[in-house]
């Protein structure tokens, strides 16, 4: 039988040849999809040269750094830190003379975000990065104090409540009741609460880097803020067989063996048990198509809370936690909801669209004054009574964009959203459960957020009573459109290494044309630039912006604040600052993605594994003909007396 390869080998050869230069076409197709990479044909934009003399550094001022009260609420009370002066204030600067860098995306005017500079060491310094840590700190027991000073201000002062999970599996025949409107308003006098939740899970490395970074996080926000951020870390107990919901000692055993034991406190677990017995129906639990399954949860379980932020572990802040997230908040008030979902699809550039009022009215125009497509919610047959508020007038011209001006926003994006039914490659644009048709979702990358508790309860009943699911990055979004709800896309400051040409980038970001030209069908007003709806050829456009899922410039800005070389002469990315004695200053940002050790991302990039992943199948595929021909001629030849290959045999007679 041997003999017989051996009298064949050209053949074999040649197919295996074959099958493998097909596979790898077809895996370096999938990989670039379409187009070669257009970046070398951007022309850079021209940049002043960097200013001669040395800025002054003095301290900023408290008018720098002042933190807003609530008009309606008694004032903020200050709360002990884990140590002298580490309470989350924070010894920020300003550098008289040399001017704050500018965002290619978003403006720290639109947001009102303070224009102060950051050392590492003076973010954490404080919180044990190089420097000595009191281990015997917990984050519970301070948050829980600051709670206790604040709560005549707070609308719910619910402490959190250490290794006590409210997280329990679904009774027999339990069922929910329908999705509300927010059922418990912030009363009179007092303010409302916000969860801040780190995704966790178990597995997790935490560098000295990311304790620190947890540390200031959450003194600036649990401390910082008057009691109104609590922070939690939401763990994914990845080995079910612990059985945390079997018992108490199984839940406390987990979290001693998988939670520092300084935030074990505020950790909140999870299991797939959880998550299936609540959401069977969906039928999909994994991360990355149903990274906010616990999130709703969290939701039903601590109603306390008005609003949670979801914020994944290799997220930074070069500036004050508190202040940033609070000015995303704040401009989510001041939307007014008409056309919010088709602003909320731009990439806004101060350069090249000027103010940000300019953008309202060009979009405006592209509309000619229509609601847009969130005016009281986007149809869907699944969504029978939505439980967004009903517009004020029937026809939106007659809403001089008053409409929803003060209210919160029900889901705050961190990135520009895109609409998915125009999506040409991302991996999940298909994706949905339970409806009878793809319905129109709204993407917005990535997985991260503020939503309010109405919306997670409406996403909650979905899924748990009727399997209506979307993936990871279209659920809040989607589901808050369809509600009627409030969504929004704050302008954070996002900047880019190359700098090509801004008027390339508005190009390849928010497509081609005047915003108000924007009236491509079913996309009118909307940014429709090819990096959201054509992503891949564009990856290495996407890989220089300081916030992206995939980038890596956020990695080298990082690695320069915090001298991670530790030779510190190194060149730093320009819009940081390095004084002539070593010391690097940042601008507010926030970062991402920022790997400070092995952690693989939650949710990976749909794209490549799905290239990667039909190599192997085509793989697989190739080796299983290469074997079916091979076992053919065998058969053919050989003594082909075996009663199971009459079927070939019959096939071989012709
Ligand atoms: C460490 O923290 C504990 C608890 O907050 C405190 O009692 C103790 O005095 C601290 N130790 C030092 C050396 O600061
Ligand atoms: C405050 O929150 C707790 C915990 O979620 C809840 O049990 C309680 O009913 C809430 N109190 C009010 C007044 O809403
Ligand atoms: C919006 O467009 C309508 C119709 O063109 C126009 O009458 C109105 O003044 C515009 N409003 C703003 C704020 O641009
Ligand atoms: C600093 O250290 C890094 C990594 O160790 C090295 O690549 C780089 O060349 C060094 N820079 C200087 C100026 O010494």
């Amino acid at each position: 039988m041997l003999s017989n390869a051996i009298q064949q080998p050209p053949r074999v050869l040649l197919f295996s040849l074959a099958a493998a230069v097909s596979l790898l076409l077809a895996t370096a197709f999938l990989l670039s999809l379409g187009s070669p990479t257009p970046v070398e044909k951007l022309p850079a934009a021209n940049h002043p040269p960097p200013p001669v003399s040395t800025p002054i550094i003095r301290p900023a001022t408290d008018r720098d750094t002042r933190i807003k009260e609530w008009p309606a609420a008694p004032p903020r009370v200050a709360c002990p830190g884990p140590g002298h002066a580490n309470d989350g204030h924070l010894h920020e600067t300003i550098l008289d003379g040399l001017p704050y860098p500018r965002p290619l995306f978003g403006s720290y005017t639109t947001l009102n975000l303070s224009q102060t500079w950051l050392t590492a060491s003076s973010r954490y310094g404080p919180y044990g990065f190089r420097s000595p840590w009191n281990s015997t700190t917990d984050w519970t027991a301070l948050q829980n104090a600051c709670l206790a000073l604040n709560a005549h201000r707070l609308a719910n002062s619910t402490a959190l409540s250490p290794g006590q999970p409210r997280f329990r599996l679904r009774g027999a025949d339990e069922t929910l009741p329908p999705p509300k409107a927010d059922d418990s308003p912030t009363p009179a006098g007092t303010a409302s609460r916000t969860a801040i939740v780190f995704r966790a899970w178990e597995g997790y490395v935490y560098t000295p880097e990311d304790l620190a970074n947890l540390r200031a996080t959450t003194a600036e926000t649990g401390l910082r803020m008057g009691g109104e951020y609590s922070v939690f870390l939401l763990v994914d107990v990845k080995n079910s067989s612990r059985g945390v919901f079997t018992s108490p000692a199984a839940y406390q055993r987990a979290l001693e063996e998988l939670v520092p034991a300084e935030f074990r406190g505020m950790a909140v677990l999870f299991d797939e048990t959880l998550l299936k017995s609540w959401y069977g129906r969906v039928g999909t639990h994994d991360a990355t198509y149903q990274i906010m399954q616990p999130l709703q949860l969290f939701g039903a379980f601590y109603p306390e809370f008005g609003h949670v932020w979801q914020l994944e572990l290799d997220l930074r802040f070069t500036g004050h936690a508190g202040r940033y997230l609070g000015a995303l908040e704040e401009w989510g008030r001041r939307q007014p909801r008409k056309q919010a979902a088709e602003r909320s699809t731009w990439f806004y550039m101060e350069g090249v669209h000027g103010e940000y009022g300019e953008l309202v009215g060009a979009v405006n125009d592209s509309v000619a004054g229509g609601g847009g497509i969130g005016w009281g919610g986007v149809k869907v047959p699944e969504i029978s009574s939505p439980i967004g508020p009903t517009p004020p007038v029937a026809d939106p011209r007659e809403d001089n964009f008053e409409w929803g001006v003060g209210d919160e926003a029900d889901f705050i994006a961190l990135v520009p959203c895109a609409s998915m039914p125009h999506l040409r490659d991302w991996a999940w644009r298909n994706w949905q459960r339970g409806f009878r048709a793809r319905p129109p979702g709204w993407m917005c990358q990535p997985a991260m957020g503020r939503a309010s508790r109405a919306l997670l309860g409406a996403v909650h009943h979905a899924q748990a009573e009727r399997g209506l699911a979307m993936h990871s990055e279209a659920t809040l979004s989607s589901f808050a459109l369809w509600h009627g709800l409030k969504l929004v896309a704050p302008p954070q400051p996002i900047f880019q290494d190359p700098r090509w040409d801004p008027a390339a980038m508005n190009e390849v970001y928010n497509g081609a044309g005047k915003v108000a030209e924007h009236k491509t069908k079913g996309m009118v007003g909307m940014a429709n630039g090819e990096v959201m709806y054509h992503m891949s050829p564009w990856d290495e456009v996407t890989q220089a912006a300081s916030f992206w899922w995939g980038s890596a410039f956020p990695g080298r800005i990082y690695d320069a604040w915090l001298d991670r070389a530790g030779n510190g002469t190194a060149e730093v990315p320009y819009l940081l600052w390095k004084s002539p004695d070593g010391e690097v200053y940042a601008p507010n940002m926030m970062l991402h993605p920022i790997k400070t050790n092995k952690n693989m991302p939650l949710a990976g990039d749909g794209l490549v594994w799905v290239a990667i992943g039909s190599g192997v199948v085509g793989l697989v595929l190739g080796l299983g003909g290469v074997g079916y021909w091979w076992w053919r001629r065998r058969t053919r030849r050989g003594s082909g007396s075996g009663g199971s290959y009459a079927l070939l045999k019959r096939d071989d007679s012709d």
